[in-house]
C-alpha cells in the first residue's frame, strides 16, 4: 500500500476527533459503499447551511472525471481542492495522485472535514475558507500549486469573497497552472453565472468548457482555465 512521505501526511491539517482516526486502510470509497449515508449527510448539511453547501446532493463520478481530465497528474507536484464536500472529486483525485504529489483539501464545513479525514486518511484537509489559501499553503510549507479543483458554490458566494479567492488563486498557481470548477446547466442564464464567467476571463489566459455531463444531477459542465505562462 502506498504510504505518503511524512511531508505529505497531515500535520496541523485536521485537529478534530474522527471516528476513523488511525485506520490506515487505504482510501475508503465511502460514497460507493454507503451512498445513501453520504447523500443523507450532504442533504442534512444543505438544510443547515444552504448558502455555503450550495447543492442538495454530491456531484457524480462522471462530473469528477470531466473536472480532472485537463490535469496532468504525472507531472503535478501539488494539487489543492476547494470545497471537497463529501469527496466526490477527492475520490477521483486520490485514485490518480502519484506518491510525489501533495494534496490539500480546504473545506468550510466541519462535518464534511470529519468525513473526509476518515474516508481519505492519506490526504490532508484543513477546516477553513478558500479565501485564506495563502495562509493555509504557508502553514503546510507549500510555495506554489499546479492545479486547483474547485467545488465552491459560486452562485451563493458574495462577490467580495469570490474576488479574494481569485486573487489567492492567481498568487498560488504556477504559470500554466490549471483551475477547474463547475457550473450547472440550468444556471447558465443567471446573473451569478455571468459574473463568474467575467471573473474567470479576467483571471485566466484560457477559459474553456467541458461537454455537458447529462448524468449529473442536475446536468453540469466543467470550466477549464489555465493561467498564462
Ligand atoms: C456544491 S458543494 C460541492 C461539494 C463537492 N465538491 C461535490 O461536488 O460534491 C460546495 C462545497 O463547498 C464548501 N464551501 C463553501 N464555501 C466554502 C469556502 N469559502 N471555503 C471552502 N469550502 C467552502 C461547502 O461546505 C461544500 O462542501
Amino acid at each position: 500500500m502506498y504510504r505518503a512521505p511524512a511531508a505529505v501526511r497531515p500535520r496541523r491539517a485536521f485537529c478534530g476527533r474522527t471516528p476513523y482516526a488511525g485506520r490506515m486502510i487505504g482510501d475508503r470509497d465511502d460514497q460507493a459503499v454507503h451512498p445513501t449515508r453520504t447523500a443523507a449527510l450532504f442533504l442534512r448539511q444543505f438544510v443547515q447551511s444552504p448558502r455555503t453547501v450550495g447543492a442538495v446532493m454530491p456531484s457524480s463520478a462522471a462530473l469528477a472525471r470531466a473536472m480532472l481530465a485537463p490535469i496532468d497528474f504525472a507531472s503535478a507536484r501539488t494539487i489543492v481542492e476547494f470545497g471537497p464536500g463529501t469527496g466526490a472529486f477527492t475520490r477521483e483525485i486520490s485514485a490518480r495522485l502519484t506518491p510525489e504529489c501533495r494534496y490539500l483539501g480546504i473545506e468550510l464545513n466541519p462535518e464534511f472535514v470529519r468525513k473526509l479525514a476518515g474516508g481519505f486518511p492519506r490526504l490532508s484537509f484543513v477546516h477553513g475558507s478558500a479565501a485564506d489559501l495563502a495562509q493555509m499553503l504557508a502553514a503546510q510549507d507549500i510555495d506554489s500549486v499546479d492545479a486547483i479543483v474547485c467545488g465552491l458554490p459560486w452562485a451563493t458566494l458574495p462577490i467580495s469573497l469570490q474576488e479574494t479567492v481569485f486573487a489567492g488563486i492567481d498568487r498560488a498557481l504556477v504559470p500554466g497552472g490549471v483551475f477547474v470548477t463547475f457550473g450547472y446547466l440550468q444556471s447558465l442564464i443567471l446573473p451569478a453565472a455571468w459574473a463568474l464567467r467575467r471573473l474567470l476571463r479576467r483571471s485566466f489566459a484560457e477559459v474553456g468548457r467541458s461537454p455537458v455531463v447529462w448524468g449529473n444531477v442536475p446536468p453540469a459542465f466543467a470550466y477549464i482555465c489555465r493561467k498564462r505562462m
